[in-house]
């Protein structure tokens, strides 16, 4: 007995009016076929097959080997997408399950009661619904008078009557999988849309006499289908309130987890605080005792225990344990912030690895450069590392002090214990312990005040 799963994923979703194709369109972060394939992988299931259509390379390229691919080359509706599947499954004695691509919300934990309730009840197939508080839009479960399931009835082929119910299917199903194929090849598309319905497979199956059942599920949410921007917002909300809650039971508190954007792949250590309006984005990886403050953003970066970060940005970076920054930094890619840095307001670094101990407190450019340890670098610093065309390299040995307004022409390197004076443009190496100054001298033009167009004006009240 093998246990099969089907993702459809070939519509077009016109709903969308987007040039991404709907089951790409991201939810909490991730493509929502992904979220179905994730759950899917995450029960007892032996081939996964995709089937792909519209935006079909793209599909591929974001799912890659972990699934097999069926390509549906004309979108004629459910039934003759799961049918593109036959050759890939028909061999199989078992169970097949099917999803939507675009329910981004299922749980595998409701894949496994759904499958539970089918094996126990020893159906041909099972379909999973639920009571939608809005079933506009979705098909209708028709029971017949004992209560058993008769069929499924799209929105635009139903009758008033029918509108009127509340049931509706989730477009989850399992099926005897040999019974499925067989039923599949006598669906017709005589309907209002002139589709073959998945749906109706359930119809097919009774009238030969094969049981067919529905496991109602009791939380809606679940069962949401995205087809437009209001539900892709409602699925957003949805599955942001189940990532933080998930995360407030692990230890983090989030001072308000409606207004706080953690996407699905995000992992955060305990005693850590976020305040709202904070985007965790990405493979991002945040320790524990770290504080978020409001206006931040962190994307694709590792983050430190005991770290602070103020209304910042942060980009494929690494923050050693206890460095902080902000507010109003805006660490770019490759930036690597070393253990107790301070990295201050209006501060921006690309590229650099930054020693332990050192601080870069005000208005400041770090780019291209390997900072030692326990350096100061001044307010103003620019770190002038680009020519229009190359990039050059800077280094600072430990416990330099880099006076403020230098400005760094790369490719320079600074040693150890060495000192910039203040406004210095620097553009040789500065050796150990020494101090470099390249400024121009000052001089005092005495008198100066008269010869100036006021002072002319104002002769004589000096
Ligand atoms: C479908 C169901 C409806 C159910 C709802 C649940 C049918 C006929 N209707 O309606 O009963 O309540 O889902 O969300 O099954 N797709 C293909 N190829 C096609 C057509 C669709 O792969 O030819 C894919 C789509 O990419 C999508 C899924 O199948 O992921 C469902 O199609 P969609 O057009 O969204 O169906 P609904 O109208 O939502
Ligand atoms: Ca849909």
């Amino acid at each position: 007995m093998t246990r099969n799963a089907i993702i459809l994923a070939a519509g077009m979703g016109s709903r969308m009016k987007s040039k991404l194709y709907k089951v790409l369109q991201p939810v909490a972060g991730k493509a929502m076929v992904d979220h179905v394939l994730t759950q899917i992988e995450a029960t007892n299931i032996n081939h996964v097959v995709t089937v792909i259509g519209h935006g079909a390379d793209a599909v591929k390229n974001l799912l890659g080997t972990r699934t097999e691919y069926a390509l549906q080359a004309e979108q004629l509706g459910t039934g003759h997408a799961v049918l593109q599947a036959e050759n890939l499954l028909q061999q199989y004695t078992g169970t097949t399950l099917i999803v939507s691509g675009d329910t981004p919300m299922f749980t595998a934990d409701t894949f496994n009661q759904l499958y539970a309730e089918h094996e126990q009840a020893g159906n041909a197939v099972t379909v999973l619904t639920s009571i939608a508080p809005n079933p506009f839009g979705y098909g209708r479960i028709v029971r017949d008078d004992a209560g058993n399931v008769a069929k499924i009835v799209e929105q635009k082929d139903a009758t008033a009557a029918e509108q009127a119910i509340d049931e509706i299917n989730t477009g989850v199903f399992v099926f005897d999988n040999k019974l499925l194929f067989e039923a599949l090849n006598k669906v017709t598309n005589d309907n209002a849309q002139g589709e073959y319905y998945l749906p109706d497979t359930l119809e097919i199956l009774k009238a030969d006499g094969h049981t067919v059942g529905a496991f109602v599920m009791a939380d809606f949410t679940e069962g949401m289908g995205v087809n437009d921007r209001v539900a892709l917002a409602e699925a957003n909300k949805a599955m942001r309130l189940r990532i933080n809650e998930q995360h407030m039971r692990n230890g983090v508190t989030l001072i308000d987890p409606e207004s706080t954007y953690i996407e699905s792949d995000v992992v955060i250590g305990n005693d850590t605080t976020i305040e709202p309006n904070v985007y965790l984005k990405g493979n991002t990886v945040i320790g524990s005792d770290v504080y978020i403050s409001s206006g931040s953003t962190v994307i694709d970066s590792t983050i430190e225990d005991n770290v602070k970060i103020t209304s910042s940005q942060i980009e494929e970076s690494i923050m050693h344990t206890g460095s902080n920054c902000g507010p109003f930094a805006h660490l770019r890619p490759q930036s690597e912030i070393g253990v107790n840095v301070h990295i201050g307001n209006f501060v921006e670094t690309k590229k650099v690895v930054i020693g332990a101990g050192t601080k870069v407190g005000h208005l400041t450019y770090v780019g291209d450069a390997t900072l030692g340890q326990n350096i100061n670098i001044g307010a103003g610093t620019i770190f002038v590392n680009y020519d229009g065309v190359n990039k050059f390299k800077t280094t600072v040995g430990d416990s330099s002090f880099i006076g403020s307004n230098t400005k760094i022409i790369a490719p320079v390197n600074i040693g150890k214990q060495s000192i910039t004076a203040a406004g210095s443009t620097i553009t040789e190496d500065i050796p150990d312990n020494a101090m470099g100054i390249a400024r121009a001298r000052q001089t005092n033009k005495e008198d100066f005040w008269e010869r100036t167009p006021q002072g002319k004006k104002t002769k004589g009240n000096k």
